[in-house]
């Protein structure tokens, strides 16, 4: 599938121009570091010293669903936080900078947060904050989408809050994006197009003294199937500035997976920032990797992209939560 130089080359570019990743988290505003708590797709399971994938997740019974690939490798780091603290989740695409552009500006799409004890269990994951198409203004001006008019327009900031007294212990989040600009067609009938899913996941430990438990929510692979209301969506209809859309043009988007807990905060306003603190640059997995949406990677030389050997990743998910093990190297 993989197999002719061309089409490895097509991949390398879609790596160049589009996708994206959380880089770093801030705690009320205070920034925790580069790749700090963040389950970093591809962190350091890869040869050359590790390196990050920000290519998107199209197969939803793919265990990269749920966190992105080697999404089950730990950080070396857990971001400690209290009930009714503001994270900002800070995503982008090639460096961690006001000036990246985070997500494609084709890329429209709803994006979701979840919150789930670490390790997830079967549906541990509880939504915490969705947005999708928030404007449907009249045409010829475009409908405003979460990913491209909400969160690249402010920096890759997204935000959410520790849910109030939220019992201690130990918890990932489970941030998403979803780009629709290849997603009017299901990736089961045509692989060389279909949505574009970018999970990724970060470790916190919550501390005090709460007591409020996670109801019953969700698994992921299998919160979302490719029939369901908002997986495959046509957008060109609601970004249509021209009049080259002619079907009836739906003005609703339902956003996937279930309703918001009502124990989430109904707002997420964003906080005052710092200064971002450590580095900003790392090296892309996709510089030596050329496969981008599955487990099983295809490594290449860097320059003529020949083909220089496989790798399939079998993810490991534990049942009991571990303390991380200390970091090997650093960006
Ligand atoms: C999607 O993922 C599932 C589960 O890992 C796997 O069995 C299946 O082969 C994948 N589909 C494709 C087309 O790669
Ligand atoms: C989080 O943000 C809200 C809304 O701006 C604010 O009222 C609250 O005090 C913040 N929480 C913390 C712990 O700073």
């Amino acid at each position: 599938m993989y197999g002719t130089p061309i089409l490895l080359g097509s991949l390398l570019a879609g790596h160049t121009y589009a996708h994206t990743f959380i880089w770093g988290v801030f705690v009320n505003g205070v920034d925790q570091g580069l790749y700090k708590g963040v389950r970093t797709p591809a962190y350091n399971g890869a040869p050359n010293g590790g390196g990050y994938s920000n290519s998107p997740v199209k197969n939803l019974t793919s265990i990269d669903i749920r966190c992105n690939v080697m999404g089950d490798i730990q950080s070396p780091d857990t971001i400690k936080v209290k009930p009714g603290d503001n994270l900002t989740l800070d995503w982008h695409h090639d460096i961690r900078s006001d000036a990246d552009d985070v997500i494609a500006s084709s890329h429209h799409g709803p994006a979701l947060v979840y919150i789930s004890p670490d390790p997830p269990t079967e549906n541990s994951f509880v939504k915490l904050w969705h947005e999708g198409l928030y404007e449907s203004n009249p045409f010829p001006q475009p409908g405003k989408w979460t990913t491209t008019a909400d969160i690249a327009k402010n920096h890759g900031h997204m935000n959410v809050r520790i849910p109030k007294d939220l019992k201690p212990g130990f918890y990932l989040i489970r941030a998403e994006m979803i780009a629709f600009h290849e997603g009017e067609v299901s990736w089961l009938d045509n692989p060389m197009r279909g949505t574009q899913f970018y999970p990724d996941c970060v470790q916190i430990e919550v501390t005090g003294d709460g007591t409020v438990e996670l109801p019953e929510g969700v698994t992921f692979p299998g919160a979302y199937n490719y029939d369901d209301p908002g997986i495959v969506y046509d957008i060109y209809c609601s970004t249509d500035t021209k009049r080259t859309v002619t079907t009836p043009c739906t003005t609703t988007y339902p956003i996937p997976g279930p309703t918001v807990w009502s124990g989430a905060w109904a707002e997420t306003a964003e906080v005052p920032l710092g200064p971002v603190t450590g580095g900003t640059t790392a090296p892309p997995w996709s510089t030596w990797i050329k496969n981008s949406v599955v487990t099983s990677a295809t490594f290449t030389d860097k320059k003529s992209v020949t083909v220089v050997g496989t790798l399939t990743y079998q993810a490991k998910w534990s049942s009991t939560y571990a303390t991380p093990a200390p970091a090997t190297k650093r960006w």
